[in-house]
Parts: structure tokens; sequence; C-alpha cells
């Protein structure tokens, strides 16, 4: 769709038939803001179409872009098998020059090897019947659009010319905004991806952490943060302490990141303990809302029966994901200790549904926080930014809120009868 907007020609395979025949009619699969009028605006120019036909969408095109998923597998690496299933599709169908291009999140030397397997399968020379390029993705769910028109960089790994100049073309209309391109060897753009990913996260671990200790010795972990960030090498962002991070990139990319450190024997403890300290700051969630509400955390009956609203599911806002959102690790917790549970989420309530059939779903905030002896917000949503709380205080059976996200008015919550917790202040 992006790149169809940048005014090449593109047909998106997918072997779902049914996402096929949606994204045909401009319904995109998954909540993403902006993301169906970008597709309606290039289907109707003609340049866009969706397709379950791979063999013809690739011997139709000059560039091929491997944009599947890369899954943790059980052991924490990543799980390449559809990458591997669409370099052999695109194997068995090439014809003139075609540049590969990996925008999946893959392992340092994968683009080495998906060349590799693609010259022994199809018997074609790599330098000179077709090219493998390194060209990761670094957009943020729930801001996809943005990010995918105006990247902070664009990084293109890659070792031939011909392909340079084709990659050159296809984002013609990021260097005409001036985006810089980073141009680098295959494993060097690989690399890239996950010290970035891992980078971030290592950030929110020690925020969290930093937060943890600003909320037991009196300190605003807020405060800290912003002042931190005022000295340009750190930078504020990604400073902002919560319930753990989530998603579908920092746990598997992290995890994946520590396996090719085992794997090429260099040491990975410092994203290790980002990956370990992540686990904890999940469960602390849960530690914490005991302690709100007066309850011991040894005894296993002294949750039981206590009903809970959980305010956002989602593992972050403008997004339907609940991929290692910290609400699942919560609802499990809270469902362990004989706990209720009442649940609204803007978008993620189907997604988290199939999870947790037995939760009880709302379709506002209002409806969900009736007669509970606790509401936690997990999910930074605007609309939790402004929520009444003179009216939740008129319909909760008991006043606590535990503010994973530090949404709330900290005097407006007390002023209301609330026994307020946020992190980190
Ligand atoms: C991330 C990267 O940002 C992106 O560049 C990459 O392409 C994919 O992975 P995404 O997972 O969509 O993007 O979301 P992001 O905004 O990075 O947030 C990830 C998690 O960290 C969320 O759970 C979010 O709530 C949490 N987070 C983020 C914090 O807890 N604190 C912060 O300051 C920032």
């Amino acid at each position: 769709m992006g790149l169809s907007d940048f005014g090449n020609t593109v047909v998106g395979v997918d072997i779902n038939e049914e996402k096929v025949r949606r994204l045909n009619k401009g319904k995109s699969p998954i909540y993403e803001p902006g993301v169906e009028e970008y597709l309606h605006r290039n289907l109707q120019s003609g340049r866009l179409r969706f397709s379950s036909n791979a063999a013809e969408g690739i011997r139709s095109s000059e560039v091929i872009l491997i944009a599947v998923g890369t899954p943790m597998d059980t052991d924490g690496t990543a799980d390449l098998s559809f990458v591997y299933q669409v370099a052999d599709t695109v194997a068995d169908n090439l014809n003139e020059f075609t540049v590969v291009v990996t925008k999946s999140t893959v392992p340092v030397g994968t683009n080495a090897a998906i060349r590799d397997r693609i010259a022994e399968r199809s018997g074609k020379d790599p330098e000179r019947d077709f090219a493998v390029v390194s060209n990761p993705e670094f957009l943020r769910e729930g801001r996809a659009v943005q990010d995918f028109f105006h990247p902070d960089r664009t990084v293109i790994g890659y070792e031939n010319e011909k392909a340079k100049e084709v990659l050159v073309d296809v984002y013609r209309a990021l260097n005409l905004i001036s985006v810089p391109f980073v141009w680098c060897n295959l494993e060097t753009a690989e690399l890239i991806k996950y010290a970035s990913n891992a980078f971030l996260a290592t950030k929110i671990a020690f925020i969290n952490q930093m937060a943890n200790l600003a909320e037991t010795v009196g300190a605003d972990i807020h405060k800290i943060a912003k002042t931190m960030g005022m000295d340009g090498r750190i930078s504020p962002k990604f400073l902002h302490p919560g319930p753990g991070y989530g998603g579908s990139c920092f746990p598997k990319d992290t995890q994946a990141l520590i396996k090719t450190g085992e794997q090429f024997g260099v040491d990975m403890s410092i994203i290790k303990t980002v990956v370990s300290s992540n686990s904890y700051q999940k469960e602390r969630m849960v530690t914490k809302l005991l302690q709100l509400m007066n309850l011991s955390d040894t005894d296993s009956q002294a949750f039981a029966g206590k009903r809970v609203a959980l305010l956002g599911l989602a593992f972050k806002q403008e997004t339907d994901d609940i991929r290692e959102s910290p609400a699942l690790l919560v609802a499990k917790k809270l469902s362990e200790l004989g706990g209720e549970i009442n649940a609204y989420d803007p978008k993620a309530i189907e997604n988290f549904k199939v999870e947790f059939p037995n939760v009880q779903y709302f379709s506002d905030c209002y409806s969900a926080v009736e007669g509970v002896d606790a509401v936690m917000l997990l999910t930074e949503w605007n609309e939790f930014r402004s929520l009444d709380l003179e009216k939740i205080a008129s319909t909760v059976r008991s006043k606590f809120i535990l503010d994973a996200r530090n949404l709330l008015d900290i005097t407006e919550a007390q002023k209301w009868g609330f026994t307020y917790q946020g992190v980190g202040r």
C-alpha cells in the first residue's frame, strides 16, 4: 500500500484467500489507524491489488518483498519456516533479474542463507539473475502509516550495485523528502534492526526498574525521566514507565538476539537481564494490586472472589494486538488467585476473548467498573486519560485503582476517595 502510494505497481500476496478478498475490498485485517484510507486510494489508482497466486505475483515483479512473520519458536529462536517457504516459491518462479528484499526481521546470516538457498534451488546466478537485499522495517503498530511515510532512516543491506539502483527507484519518494539512507552489507542491516529493538527494550526495562525504586523511596519517575531526557545523549523517548513491554517485536527480537549470541559464543547478558526484568515487571503489577488492596500475597485465598476491572487489553494504544500484552499475564494470575475479571478495551476484546473466553467483557469503561473491588489500567488508550472518576467512584464496590500507565491525576483520584497507585510515583 505504501509502496504503491510512492507510484510503484504493487501486488500483495497472501495464502489466506479470505484476507486477500477483504483487502481487495479495502478492508484491513487488523486495526491500524489510517490504513484503510490509503488502501482505498491505492486500489482505486489501479497500482495496487491483492492475490493468493504467489507464482503469478513473483513472475510479474521485478522486486519481491518477503514480509512474513518470524514468530518466536519454543526455544526462543526466530522461526524462519515462513521466510524459507517464500524463498522457495521465489526460487521456483524466477524469470528475469529479480531483487529479493527481506522486510521480515531475521537473525544475522539469514539473508545470505536465502541467497544460497534460492541459487541452489533455482540453479540461477546470485549476481547476474537475482540479488538479495536486507531492508528491515522499523514501523510501530498503531503508527504504521506515519512511520512508513516518514521513517527516521531507511536501512538497506545489499551486495549488488544493480540491486541498489532498483531500491533507489522503489524508495524515490523517501529520497525526495530527505530521509537518510543507510547502505551497508546484509549482516549489518540485519543487526541494526535487532540492536535498535533491543536497545529500546533496554530503555524501557531500565526506566521500569528506576520507577520501582522511585516509588519505594518517594521520588517521582516522570521528573526523573524528563530530566534525564534533557541530556541530548539520553533522549526522553522510550522512558515511560509501565507494566512492561509487550507486542510482536520486542519480546521475540530480544529472545532471538540472545539465541544469536549463544550461537556465536558472544555474551548477551545485558539483553538477558532486560528480558527477565520485563517478565518481573509484568508480574509486579499483580503484586502491587494485592498490596494496594491490603491483601496478603502469600495467602492463596486472600484474593478469591474479588472482581477486578481490567481497562486496556492491547499491548499498547491504537492497536487490537494482544501479543505478549501485560494484560495476558495479569488476567492469568488473577484468575489463578481465584479472582473474577471484567474487561474493556476499545479494540482488542475479540482477540482477548480467544485466550480468555470466561472473562466478562463490556463495551465501555463505565459498565466494566460497576461493582468491582479494584480497577486496573493497563493500556495507555487516550480515552482512559479523561475517565470520569466521580462516576466510577459511585459504582465500584471498593475504591482501589492501580494505574499501570500513570494516566490519571493522583489528586483527582484521591479527591473521589480512591486509594491510588501508579508506577514510580
Ligand atoms: C516496536 C519498535 O518501536 C518498532 O520500531 C519495530 O519496528 C517494532 O517494534 P511496537 O512493538 O509496535 O514497535 O510498539 P512500541 O511503541 O515500540 O512499544 C512496544 C512496547 O513498549 C509496548 O508494550 C509499549 O507500551 C511499551 N513502551 C513503549 C513502554 O512501556 N514505555 C515506553 O516508553 C515506550
